[in-house]
Order: structure tokens, then C-alpha cells, then sequence
């Protein structure tokens, strides 16, 4: 089965710094995949390239099996690749309706996506009017409100609550049993463990580790890079 979404070889620079190093990974449809790492790892860079805001220095991005490694974030979301930012970047002048209205290829499916999101009676609240949890909802919907085939998520349980968490694990068990591929970078490890399929560890741009969450718990490089890093 082709992936939705394969990485080969890809080679980031920030400046003198290599933030990204011959990374290496695939998301498939009906497959949540793990992205975790400590701070400055990577992380954000590699969704900032798979979305088409930073240009890689070596390597391919294939969407779908289509070579998209130099094409423009608006393509690439035409194509069917959405992502959520850390900062969540809502319209804070426009309702919850109009932030999903934008983002939208299709109007008609801003009505479903609230539905989905359990936003439909906040529709016509500001961001600022909302909860924590409802605004990264609303971040969230204007990822899916165009029918993604993969969506990327940066930090999406970050200030959330135990009871928000639960209810995003929810749902990305619900989006994944409906066929979309979902690579979800979160600090929250329980979160990671418990939901996806698969999970990569990035480690200074590298991928030092990859396997089924059972695998990565106890494996002595993440521990060692990751939570031994933490504790
Ligand atoms: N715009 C940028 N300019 C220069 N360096 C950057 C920039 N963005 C990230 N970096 C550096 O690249 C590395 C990876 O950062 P990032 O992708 O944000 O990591 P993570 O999301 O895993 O915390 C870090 O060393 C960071 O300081
Ligand atoms: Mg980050």
C-alpha cells in the first residue's frame, strides 16, 4: 500500500545549525503516527517542511506518491495535507463559523466539521469567548474542514486538561478508524503512547528510534535521549 505521506532522506539547515538530519518516515491512511523528542529535536521544522514553509537541503516529500518536496503550502494543502500550528493561529476577529469558513475548499462542509468537533454551539462565539480546549478544537477543524488525507499536529495537547486530553485521544482514534493518516508531535507522552500506531523519536534532527509504542517505552536510546533528559 503506497503511503499518504513518505519522507526520504531529508536535510533541514537553520543557519549553521542542522535541525533536520536524513530524516526518514511515512504516515499511511487509517494510521497514527508518533512524532516525539525533547525540545529543539526537530520537530516543528519537519512539519514546517512536509507543510512547504521551509525548503529541505537534501531529500524528498512524496504526497500520495506524488513528488511534492517543492511545492507551495497552498498546493500542498489542495492536495490533501493539512497541519496545525503550536500557536494555533485563529482569526481573532472572526467567529468560530468564519475560522473554519476560510480554511474551507468547500462551505458546505463547516457544518459537519463543527458537528464533528462539538463546536456547533460555539459557532458563533469569538476565539477569545472559548475555552482552552474549544480553541484548539477550532484550530483543529480548520485542519479537517478541507478533507484532508493527512493532517499534521503540532503540540495539539499542550494547556490542555486531563478531561480535553481524553477527549482529543477520542477523536484522533475516531479520525484514524475513518481512514486518515494523522502524525501527531506532542510532549505528552501517556497521550502518544496510548493513541498511536507507531511512534519516531527525533533526536537532534535524527531519528534515533521508531516502532510500536510498546517497543519505544523501552527502548535504552529513547530513555536515555528522551526521558532520561526529562526526569
Ligand atoms: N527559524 C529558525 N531559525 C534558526 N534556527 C531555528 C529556527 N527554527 C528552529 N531552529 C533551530 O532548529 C532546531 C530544531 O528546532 P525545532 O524544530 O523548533 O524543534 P522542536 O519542535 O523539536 O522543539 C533547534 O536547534 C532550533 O533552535
Ligand atoms: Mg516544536
Amino acid at each position: 500500500m503506497t503511503a499518504v505521506l513518505e519522507v526520504d532522506d531529508l536535510s533541514v539547515r537553520h543557519g549553521g545549525v542542522l535541525a533536520l538530519d536524513r530524516v526518514a518516515l511515512s504516515v499511511h491512511g487509517g494510521e497514527i503516527v508518533g512524532l516525539i523528542g525533547p525540545n529543539g529535536a526537530g520537530k516543528t521544522t519537519l512539519i514546517d517542511t512536509l507543510s512547504g514553509f521551509v525548503a529541505p537541503a537534501t531529500g524528498t516529500v512524496r504526497l500520495q506518491g506524488d513528488d511534492i518536496t517543492r511545492t507551495s503550502p497552498h498546493h500542498r494543502s489542495r492536495r490533501g495535507l493539512a497541519r496545525t500550528f503550536q500557536s494555533l493561529e485563529l482569526f481573532d476577529d472572526l467567529d468560530v463559523y468564519d475560522n473554519l469558513l476560510v480554511a474551507a475548499s468547500d462551505a458546505s462542509r463547516v457544518g459537519a466539521t463543527l458537528d464533528l468537533l462539538g463546536l456547533a454551539p460555539e459557532a458563533h462565539r469569538l476565539p477569545a469567548e472559548l475555552s482552552n480546549g474549544h480553541r484548539h478544537r477550532v484550530a483543529f477543524g480548520r485542519a479537517l474542514v478541507g478533507s484532508p488525507q493527512v493532517v499534521l499536529l503540532d503540540e495539539p495537547a499542550a494547556g490542555l486538561d486531563p478531561t480535553e486530553t481524553a477527549e482529543l485521544a477520542t477523536l484522533l482514534a475516531h479520525l484514524r478508524d475513518d481512514g486518515l493518516g494523522l502524525l501527531l508531535v506532542d510532549h505528552d507522552m501517556s497521550l502518544v503512547l496510548e493513541v498511536c500506531d507507531r511512534v519516531e523519536v527525533l533526536d537532534v534532527g535524527r531519528v534515533i528510534a521508531s516502532g510500536a509504542p510498546e517497543t519505544i517505552r523501552a527502548d535504552p536510546a529513547v530513555l536515555d535521549a528522551y526521558l532520561g533528559r526529562q526526569r
